[in-house]
């Protein structure tokens, strides 16, 4: 069978390490079902008809990753690398061709170096793991990336990465330093080997297209020993409507130590007595004391009214937690664990705002929200740092011009295709809606929030001119470099996916 073929050429080219019972994973194996659900964070495609990987690796070693890249060649297989697993439509562990999963779980080791103010982070390891390294070392430095401690470090650095610091310091992939990278031949490849174009392309074109990540450098940034965080929720009847319009006008304008994100959610209905509205949560980070904070919102955003005692002070660790939703001296220890409590089904769609939104098209939307059930939408405020890099410095082109970024999301809990399918249905119509306010020409997306609807690949023949119709949407003018860069390095597009970067072919 191929998986004995498999077998056999893994044992030939792995070295002595490898103990194959430990870190191959057949179907028949105990381990398989485990490492199959583990880490997928949506479990939409969990069930019997989706096909499953022939094996799931679990290396602990590149040479095992070289191994299992020259054997899946060899066997015509299909490689999907997991780091965290949250792929939003499941490309890390799903495909309809025969295929292995290269699972980074056992490679996760964060090694910080403070004096040099940088640290090097397995593909492996989650956010959550990354920034609980950094608090054991310093409560001085932080990493600028994503909210949720659960995301892995593989995939988000190279699609791009963004949270409460994004103003200040930029993208987790702004601030990469070097990497290590398996490519298609089996070479493990650094910065210096890779050379400029391929480092590019990892920071923000995601690294599926390109081979497998093994571990990056990065820069820590200083963050001041106390900052400030608060969320206030206005409900309709509050005036949300007023104040989110007004929130568009200053966000991306606001200095840099602030990051006022929006939370939009319907709230109340039968089962809590109270009737249904939308309620508009604004979410912030101030890096500095409350004493400061307030005369500077004092001044640019009055109309939210902030007060000192909606505020609360605390290291920038504990806004780690604050932000991910943990309660006020929780253990730091549950930055450790790797699966998200609240795991469910889910559809999410991305958007870029360059105008503010008049409130009528507010209102549109709340009215749409009101006939759903557990539907959000994230606002997260552009400006600052992110003004200040080019649009083609890295694959992520989102930068100046941007007041925000928007993310739909509506989730589930029964897995039943009619159901889905409904609710799907209605984000698409919310995004169908959306399109008069948002980015044009393209409509731009962030990869990180990856959209099978924005269009996807042949499989058997992927097109560059087909691609670019999803791929000028998440790369605008550096969709062409990234194919480029494609075509040196992996010509017969061994690494690909339903969404991956095609090569450039010689013609175009
Ligand atoms: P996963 O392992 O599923 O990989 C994602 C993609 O990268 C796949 O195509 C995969 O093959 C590829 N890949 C993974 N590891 C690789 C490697 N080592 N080498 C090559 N390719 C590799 N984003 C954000 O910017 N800010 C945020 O705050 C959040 N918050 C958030 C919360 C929750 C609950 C979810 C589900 C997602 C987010 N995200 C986010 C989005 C997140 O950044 C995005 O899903 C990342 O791609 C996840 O990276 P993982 O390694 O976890 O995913």
């Amino acid at each position: 069978t191929v998986n004995d073929h498999f077998l056999q050429c893994m044992s030939i080219h792995s070295t002595p390490h490898a103990k194959s019972a430990q870190i191959i994973h057949q179907p028949n194996s105990s381990l398989y079902s485990y490492f199959l659900q583990s880490s997928q964070q949506n479990p939409r495609w969990l069930n019997a008809s989706t096909s499953k990987p022939l094996l799931i690796l679990t290396p602990f070693h590149e040479s095992e990753i070289q191994a299992a890249i020259l054997c899946s060649r060899k066997q015509g297989l299909q490689i999907r690398t997991r780091s965290g697993g949250h792929d939003y439509e499941g490309l890390s562990y799903l495909s309809e061709a025969p295929f292995i999963i290269v699972d980074l779980i056992y490679l996760g080791t964060v090694s910080v170096d403070i004096e040099d103010e940088t640290a090097w982070v397995q593909a492996g390891a989650t956010l959550g793991e990354l920034y609980y390294s950094i608090s054991m070392k310093s409560h001085i430095h932080g990493f600028p990336a994503g909210i949720c401690p659960t995301v892995g470090v593989g995939g988000h650095f190279s699609g791009g990465g963004f949270g409460t610091l994004l103003r200040k310091y930029g993208l987790a992939a702004d601030n990469i330093l070097d990497a290590y990278l398996i490519d298609v031949n089996g070479r493990i490849l650094n910065r210096e080997s890779m050379g400029e174009s391929l480092f590019w392309a990892i920071r923000g074109g995601g690294g599926a297209s390109f081979g497998i990540l093994v571990s990056w450098k990065i820069k820590l940034v200083r963050v001041p020993p106390t900052v400030t965080v608060f969320t206030i929720h206005k409900t309709l009847e509050q005036g949300a409507t007023k104040l989110v319009h007004r929130w568009q006008y200053v966000a991306d304008q606001l200095h840099e130590d602030i990051f006022i994100r929006i939370i939009i959610q319907d709230v109340g209905g039968q089962s809590s007595g109270k009737k249904m509205t939308i309620q508009a949560s604004f979410n912030s980070l101030f890096l500095g004391g409350v004493d400061k904070l307030i005369p500077l919102m004092g001044k640019s955003f009055p109309e939210l009214g902030l007060q000192a005692g909606d505020c609360t002070e605390m290291t920038w660790i504990e806004s780690v937690l604050y932000f991910a939703g943990f309660p006020r001296g929780n253990s730091l220890d549950v930055l450790l664990n790797r699966t998200h409590p609240d795991r469910s089904y889910f559809k999410a769609k991305s958007d870029y705002v360059k105008e503010p939104i008049p409130e009528v098209g507010l209102e549109g939307v709340w009215e749409r929200f009101l006939k759903e059930q557990i539907v959000f939408m994230i606002m997260d405020p552009y400006g600052g740092r992110m003004n200040k890099i080019s649009e083609s410095e890295l694959p992520f082109p989102h930068r100046k011009g941007n007041l925000y970024n928007i993310q739909y999301l509506v989730k589930w809990e029964v897995n039943e295709a009619k159901i889905s399918n409904k609710h799907v249905h209605w984000i698409r119509m919310l995004f169908q809606y959306m399109r008069p306010f948002v980015s044009k020409s393209p409509r731009a997306a962030y990869l990180n929030y990856r959209d099978l609807d924005l269009g996807i690949n042949n499989q058997d023949n992927a097109s560059y001119s087909q691609a670019w119709v999803w791929g000028t949407k998440y790369f605008k003018g550096n969709f062409f470099r990234l194919a480029w860069v494609k075509a040196k390095v992996d010509p017969d597009n061994f690494f690909r996916n339903e969404q991956s970067i095609p090569p450039l072919p010689h013609m175009e």
